[in-house]
């Protein structure tokens, strides 16, 4: 048999998503609830010499070709820097990014480009601080913002921002978001929702689709497709220029690109290629798979290197084909939320 993460669709995953932790230091409605939830242990979270290990295995092993930390927040893990640290150590080419909510982004950006790191994501839902706060359940807009800045500034770019886009909440600021975004460098992805949150709040109606989306765009701007290749990416990328309101043409030359993540009315599953790793080690083959594959627990049985390419082997296998969000929905019979929410599987 051909080694590598493959499945029985013919996909192979080379890129692997870390959770780093379970916990976070905000309460974005679309993922957590207000009380938080309960988290792992200590010792159910993976060391960073297990992290170390596994990542190790999915390269070297399996053909892993990108790593992306999440969590939770990756910046709440105390020891982020060596694990990054240790990871680049192995591994001097492979790209390593993050994906964070940038609280504490601003005091930690060069140590981690410093260690290793590639670059980041952000999310950023409202540059306004009360529907940040309102989304977010924390008053911390200002500090996201100094950390993305403080991330562009340590050469952690291209800085890529994740907006959320909640109905009634932050979808009528959204093309001020991304003229904000444009003005700086930014590469701003719309996102639709997820039935992910803990809550269990998400309905077909209250999320904004792409189509939305690209209409709320369409009178300050003029969106074309970006030439580059997707390349298995959830973000379809669209060049972005001013449109003229006398004429409505496009006017002027491409002030940057915006990315639409359209999960689930536009889902990009066929071309997946991603492989994911919670806080306590279980293989997750999909976002939305409903079997879980104890890595760690046989890492800590002391399997070989083999014997652990092996159970992620089997667990990529059996990757669901598609997630079932996109036809008919929640109410379809086949369509089960998972119990868990974003942030206990890694965004
Ligand atoms: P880049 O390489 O920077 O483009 O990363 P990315 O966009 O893949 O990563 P990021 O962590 O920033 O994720 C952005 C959004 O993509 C998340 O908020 C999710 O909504 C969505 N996403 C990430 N992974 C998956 C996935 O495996 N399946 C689906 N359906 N959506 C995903
Ligand atoms: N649907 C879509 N995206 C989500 N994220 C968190 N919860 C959801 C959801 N229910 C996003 C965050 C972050 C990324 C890791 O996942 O905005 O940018
Ligand atoms: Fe891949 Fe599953 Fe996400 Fe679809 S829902 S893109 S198969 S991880």
């Amino acid at each position: 048999t051909p080694t590598g993460l493959w499945d029985r669709y013919g996909r192979r995953a080379t890129d692997m998503r870390l959770s780093l932790t379970d916990k976070c230091n905000l309460r974005c409605t679309y993922c957590m609830p207000a009380e938080g939830l309960e988290w792992l242990s200590k010792q159910a979270v993976m060391t960073k010499d297990e992290i170390i290990r596994i990542v190790r295995v999915g390269v070297n092993a399996l053909g892993v070709r990108e790593l992306r930390l999440t969590g939770g927040e990756p910046l709440v893990r105390a020891d982020l820097v060596d694990v990054i640290a240790g990871i680049r150590n192995e591994h001097p080419e492979l790209p390593i990014s993050m994906t964070t909510n940038g609280v504490g982004l601003d005091k930690k950006a060069a140590a981690l480009k410093a260690a290793g790191l590639t670059r980041i994501n952000v999310s950023l839902d409202s540059l306004h601080e009360e529907t940040f706060t309102k989304l977010t359940r924390r008053p911390f807009l200002d500090r996201v913002l100094a950390g993305v800045d403080a991330a562009w500034a340590a050469g952690l770019g291209p800085v890529k921002l994740n907006a959320v886009l909640m109905r009634g909440i932050n979808d009528a600021e959204s093309p001020d978001l991304l003229a904000w975004a444009l003005g700086r460098g930014y590469e701003l992805r719309f996102i639709e929702q997820m039935p992910l949150d803990a809550d269990h709040g998400w309905t077909r109606r209250n999320m904004i689709t792409a189509a939305e989306i690209r209409e709320l765009m369409s009178k300050d701007f003029v969106l074309s497709p970006d030439p580059r290749e997707r390349d298995g990416a959830p973000a379809e990328r669209f060049e972005v220029r001013r449109r003229e309101q006398a004429t409505g043409e496009a006017t002027g030359a491409v002030l940057g690109t915006v990315g639409i993540i359209a999960s689930v009315t536009e889902p990009f599953c066929s071309d997946c290629r991603r492989t994911r790793i919670t806080a306590e080690g279980k293989i997750m083959s999909c976002l939305f798979s409903r079997e879980e594959f104890d890595l760690l627990g046989l890492l800590r049985e002391g399997a070989t290197d083999d014997e652990l390419a092996q159970r992620w082997q089997d667990a990529m296998w059996v990757k669901p084909k598609a997630h079932g969000m996109d036809h008919t929905g929640l109410g379809a019979p086949d369509f089960v939320q998972p119990d868990r929410s974003m942030s206990a599987i890694g965004g």
